[in-house]
């Protein structure tokens, strides 16, 4: 990710393609991914971070940023799919046959077949940094690295490369998507053209993060609004997300290349900010991660995309506190002692041990005795907040009644619990929940289970 975007890279910003063919091995029923970035001095060794994985959550793929052989190791058996990455220095040199060749032979070979890396990400953002010499050479690179892949007899392993949205000169409305101009004949035809003869993705990095305004924030977050018409089309779009995505299909289909699969290389929204950033905050990351994976889960895909699952890598996995700013340390589904900062919905089921109980099992979250009225308060403001209907205990809806926090509290909480996978910790709440085998609804007022 490049944080410091210019304002008009913010209004567009970027993402990658993949190819049906090569994802047979790995397109499970889940598309989400974690990005796994390691620039923190206080991460968890990397066989603790695979075996988390691959015990306590749905994540069936990671990328990384760098090749770091530990973490190769790490991933060995797990059935859990690896992009890596090449460290932009390391770009140029792949130009070579044999260098290519000498480049697989230290960083991946050893790691095959036991470790699943699936595609190698030909440097990060490599337009956005705007080497000329690099840009000119990266489809080159890509290209002699598939060759030296061929040559050693592998076929399981995609060659791509992650662009930010600064790539697009337009993006809205996401019908006027284009590339830049001398980037699109001259950079992006020949790319899209081997995406397509390789059954490769073009990667891409979108961030409605770095786009949304205070007027735009719903709109970037899933939340209700009033949508965005594109005149071009007809069609009008109820996400930022989806907005760039079809902007990026829009530049892509401009030079004829509409079939190249899309890949969602990196996004997020981080959970903390300082404090000139208010919409930076556990709300809205969890609204954008939350609704994000459910969105790509649905497979319904973009207005112009429609009935499409973007394989999606989340940023990130760890906050990673060697990072610049406070927004860019707290991106993290997790922090390093592997405790959610939020739950999106990725986390195993773990059953209740023990046999199931008399009852027909259904439980729900409710407030403990002694939970006090603020922190309640503060329990149904995170939870309304997180993109739950809670208009059953708003003003005229059947749970309205008693108009108490205690039974508004018990209300959200249930809701977010039931939201959220049912896991124990869903209705921690700081300490203030319970889980319950008594069903809490009354009269016309129905608690989910
Ligand atoms: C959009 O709707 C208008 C009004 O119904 C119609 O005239 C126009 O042809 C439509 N455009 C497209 C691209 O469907
Ligand atoms: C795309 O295809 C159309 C129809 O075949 C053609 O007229 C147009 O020139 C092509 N555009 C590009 C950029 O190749």
């Amino acid at each position: 990710m490049v944080e410091m975007f210019p304002n008009i890279l913010k209004l567009v910003q970027l993402l990658f393609v993949s190819l049906t063919l090569s994802r047979s091995n790995v397109e499970a029923a889940y598309p989400i991914g974690v990005n796994y970035g390691t620039l923190a001095d206080n991460l968890p060794p990397p066989s603790q971070v695979a075996t988390f994985l691959k015990t306590k959550t749905t994540i069936d793929r990671i990328k990384i940023f760098d090749c770091n052989p530990e973490i190769l190791n790490a991933f060995a058996d797990t059935g859990i799919a690896v992009t890596v990455t090449v460290a932009d220095a390391d770009v140029l040199p792949l130009t070579n046959l044999d260098s290519a060749k000498a480049w697989l032979a230290a960083h991946i070979l050893p790691f095959l077949p036991r470790t699943l890396i699936n595609r190698i990400a030909v440097g990060n953002e490599i337009l956005h940094h705007k080497d000329r010499v690099l840009i000119a050479n990266l489809l080159r690179a890509m290209e002699t690295l598939t060759s030296a892949l061929r040559l050693a007899g592998i076929t399981t392993i995609q060659v791509s490369t992650p662009h930010s949205l600064g790539i697009l000169s337009a993006s809205e409305p996401p019908s006027s998507g284009k590339f830049r101009k001398g980037y699109d004949r001259a950079i992006f035809a020949p790319m899209l053209a081997y995406h397509r003869r390789t059954s490769t993705p073009f990667m891409v990095n979108p961030y409605p993060y770095f786009g949304f305004t205070d007027r735009t924030l719903p709109y970037a977050l899933f939340k209700p609004n009033d949508g965005v018409f594109d005149p071009a089309t007809n069609l009008t779009y109820t996400n930022m997300f989806d907005a760039q995505l079809d902007a990026v299909h829009s530049a892509m289909a401009r030079l004829n290349y509409s079939d190249v699969d899309i890949v969602v290389a990196e996004t997020g929204w981080p959970s903390a900010g300082d404090a000139a950033q208010p919409a930076v905050n556990l709300a809205n990351a969890m609204s954008y991660n939350g609704n994000l994976i459910r969105h790509v889960n649905s497979g319904k895909g973009t207005p112009l995309m429609p009935n499409r699952r973007f394989e999606t890598y989340v940023f990130s996995l760890f906050n990673e506190n060697l990072k610049e700013s406070e927004s860019e340390r707290n991106f993290g589904l997790f922090r390093p002692d592997f405790t959610p900062v939020y739950d999106v919905g990725i986390l195993k089921n773990t059953p209740a041990a023990g046999p199931s109980g008399p009852s027909d099992g259904r439980k729900w979250c409710v407030p403990k005795g002694d939970a006090s009225s603020d922190a309640l308060q503060r329990n149904i403001d995170y939870a309304c907040c997180s993109g739950l209907d809670c208009g059953p205990i708003q003003s005229g809806g059947p749970c309205f009644s008693p108009d108490t926090v205690r039974s508004h509290a018990a209300y959200a909480m249930n809701a977010y619990y039931q939201s959220n996978g049912r896991h124990d910790f869903n209705c921690d709440f700081a300490g203030t929940g319970v889980i319950t085998s008594t069903d809490p609804s009354y009269e016309t007022c129905t608690y989910v289970a």
